[in-house]
């Protein structure tokens, strides 16, 4: 291919963000909706929302699920018979339509447990050694790259995820250490605060 072509080509590959088979890539997406919803904005608090997630994060995921290393019981049950047939350029193409679509809004939380989990996101648990999760998540948890946005996710499967980091079913060594010495109350304070963001 002459020069130009392959550079006009990159710059219509560019444009777009999209690697996959995109009809494969649209079918695919519809077949997620019928659980993380409409463009990816859930309705079912066991279903993480996947609109405005971060791109490699998405990836990463996906890609664990396919490989069968996140293990987690709602990984094994819902996400490995997913992801089984998924492709890397379907991966791809997933992942950046669903970190292109706008996020879920935040949802109306407690207020006590939303204070009680600000002091954990800003300050950490210095008495269990836990560090700020702005630290990595960021001031307003959009994350970046491969960390995950947190904000206004679902309280319910933020909870579970931080119960699976800390008896290591999902397996992290990063979210294990910060997990590993907070109990059922931080776990729900934090997760409250978090679903609470938009
Ligand atoms: C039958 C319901 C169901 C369907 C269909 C489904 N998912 Fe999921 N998905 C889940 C559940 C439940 C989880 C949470 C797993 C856990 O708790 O570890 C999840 C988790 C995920 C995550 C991880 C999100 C995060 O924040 O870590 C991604 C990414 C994902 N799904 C993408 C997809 C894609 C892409 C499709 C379509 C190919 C799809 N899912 C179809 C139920 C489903
Ligand atoms: C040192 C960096 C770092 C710190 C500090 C940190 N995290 Fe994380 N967190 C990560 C990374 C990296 C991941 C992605 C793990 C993976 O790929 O499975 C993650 C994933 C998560 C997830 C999973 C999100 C999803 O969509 O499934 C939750 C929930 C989470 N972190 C909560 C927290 C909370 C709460 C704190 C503070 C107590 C915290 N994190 C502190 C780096 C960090």
């Amino acid at each position: 291919m002459p020069v130009v072509v392959i550079a006009a080509w990159l710059a219509g590959c560019h444009t777009k963000d999209m690697v996959g088979n995109e009809a494969s890539i649209a079918g695919t997406e519809h077949v997620c909706a019928s659980c993380h919803g409409d463009h990816g904005r859930s309705n079912n608090p066991d279903f993480p929302n996947l609109a405005g997630q971060q791109k490699t994060y998405l990836q990463a995921q996906l890609h664990a699920f396919h490989n069968k290393t996140r293990a987690d019981p709602h990984a094994h049950t819902y996400m490995w018979g997913m992801a089984a047939n998924l492709d890397g350029p379907t991966i791809d193409g997933l992942a950046a339509v669903f970190a292109a679509e706008p996020a879920a809004p935040g949802s109306a939380q407690d207020p006590d447990l939303v204070a009680a989990g600000r002091k954990i996101f800003v300050g950490g648990i210095p008495a269990a050694h836990v560090p700020p999760c702005m630290a990595c998540h960021g001031a307003h948890a959009l994350g970046a790259g491969p960390i995950p946005r947190l904000a206004s996710q679902h309280r319910v499967y933020l909870e579970g995820q931080l119960h699976a980091f800390k008896v290591n079913s999902r397996a992290n060594k990063t979210m294990h250490a910060n997990a590993q010495s907070m109990d059922d109350e931080q776990i729900r304070d934090i997760s409250a605060y978090l679903a609470s963001l938009s």
